[in-house]
């Protein structure tokens, strides 16, 4: 070509949690069962969809208009309602034109990020849902600025470390914070919530917080929401039902954007954000449409109760297993689903192994690890799941530079969750030990 048509920086970008996916496939392909450990998808691991909540969506179907396109924002009347479950909490206010609802939150990220200027960066956590991060660096073209979110420390947020960011570093706009958080299950408590909102006004800097699993919290947990704490503060919340509902595939969630007109420069971002989504017309218009009939079925508390107990229990079942592991740093969980597990400093080596006895699978996996810049975690979780078929992702691809590995919470058979998390600490011992 006569111009470099790929970002500086960008070879590096992958996307190890789609990634490990097409090494899995192959493998099975080899015979190998796989436990898929590694999906967000509670639907892909079985979840069984309602018949109320079906019935609501064909009863949507039958009526034309959810064919159509929608309002470029989104369906008023959702809208309207989201607006309501917010206001009526009396911390932030907004109206009906301060939600703009996406093709999922993977596009809303997209466009968040994508409509700064380039050289305006958002201070991520580390690790990060990749997302996030990806989304970042490919507006930025350069390396994420990255806040610590401390294994010994039930993996809450290094605030210390994020205000010596917004010091030293002038290029920071926003500071990104993922509640109840991927990968690794923590919930911020409301003191850290209202410290970080501080930091923001303290330096004119603005709030962007993923609160996509903002009802799935347990362990006695309870969320706060940024539009609790949020005062005065420019901010944008992210919603959505993939997680909830659930319904990944209906490709539907949306920004909240508080103190919307607090401030011009922030005001003028967010009107880019609608231009561009005025430039696709709209999202989709039937999950937004059914979702108020949704939340407000009688049975909809009850069926996310006992899916939340479900993720509870499988939480604490794989905490028991992998905590009793001293080469490992493992927190509970309280939000979410998903874990994630960080090997003690320099236990990981590239001489370290496990047999795995299929040899069409051992040629393809040594191959693979073989491969210039594979990290230690990486070499790991291919030996895993080459031996065990127990497929999980490799910790140092959420933008971390501790190794180690995240598992999801979604099991649904608790014999199953106890066989899987049984070998595994078998598997890691071993592998350790090697
Ligand atoms: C923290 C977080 N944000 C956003 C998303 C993307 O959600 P959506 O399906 O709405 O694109 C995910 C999906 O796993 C997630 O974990």
């Amino acid at each position: 070509m006569r111009i470099d048509l790929v970002p500086l920086g960008a070879g590096e970008l992958t996307y190890e949690i789609r990634n490990i996916v097409n090494v899995a496939d192959k493998l099975q392909k080899c015979g190998v069962r796989i436990n898929w450990e590694n999906i967000g998808d509670p639907v892909a691991k079985g979840e069984i969809i309602p018949s109320w909540m079906k019935e609501i969506v064909v009863k949507a179907i039958m009526d034309d208009s959810t064919w159509g396109y929608c309002h470029t924002r989104g369906v008023l009347e959702t809208r309207e309602y989201i607006c309501e479950a917010t206001n009526s909490r009396g911390g932030a206010q907004i109206t009906p034109d301060d939600i703009i609802f996406f093709n999922g939150l993977g596009d809303a990220i997209a466009k968040v990020y994508g409509c700064l200027r380039p050289g305006a960066r958002v201070l991520m956590p580390s690790p990060s849902y990749t997302t996030h991060t990806v989304g970042e660096i490919y507006h930025a073209q350069s390396a994420p600025s990255l806040f610590r979110l401390k294994p010994e420390d039930k993996w809450y947020p290094d605030i210390d470390e994020m205000r010596m960011h917004v010091r030293y570093n002038p290029n920071i706009a926003a500071i990104l914070i993922i509640n109840p958080d991927n990968p690794t299950g923590m919930v911020y408590t409301r003191e850290m919530l209202e410290e970080i909102v501080a930091v923001a006004r303290e330096n004119d800097l603005f709030i962007i917080a993923d609160e996509v699993y903002t009802n799935i919290v347990y362990n006695g947990e309870k969320t706060v929401p940024l539009c609790d704490v949020i005062g005065d503060v420019p901010a944008i919340s992210m919603r959505g039902i993939s997680k909830e509902l659930p319904w990944p595939g209906s490709r539907c969630g949306w920004i909240e954007v508080y103190n919307g007109d607090k401030d011009e420069d922030f005001r003028k971002y967010v009107n880019l954000i609608l231009t561009g989504k005025m430039n696709e017309v709209c999202s989709t218009t039937l999950p937004q449409t059914v979702f108020p009939a949704i939340m407000e079925h009688p049975e909809y508390a009850s069926y996310l109760g006992e899916r939340i107990a479900r993720y509870e229990k499988m939480s604490n079942i794989t905490y028991d297993y992998l905590s009793r592991i001293p080469a490992l740093q493992v927190n509970r969980t309280n939000g979410a689903f998903y874990m994630a597990v960080a090997f003690k400093e320099g236990l990981l080596n590239n001489k370290q192994s496990i047999p795995i006895a299929n040899s069409e699978v051992n040629d393809f996996i040594q191959n693979l690890i073989n491969q210039p810049g594979v990290s230690p975690d990486k070499r790991f979780v291919y030996h895993i799941l080459a031996a065990t078929g127990i497929c999980v992702v490799p910790l140092s691809s959420f933008s971390t530079p501790l190794q180690g590995f995240r598992v999801t919470l979604l099991e649904k058979d608790e014999n199953e969750c106890r066989r899987i998390y049984h070998t595994l600490t078998e598997k890691i011992d071993e592998y350790l030990n090697s």
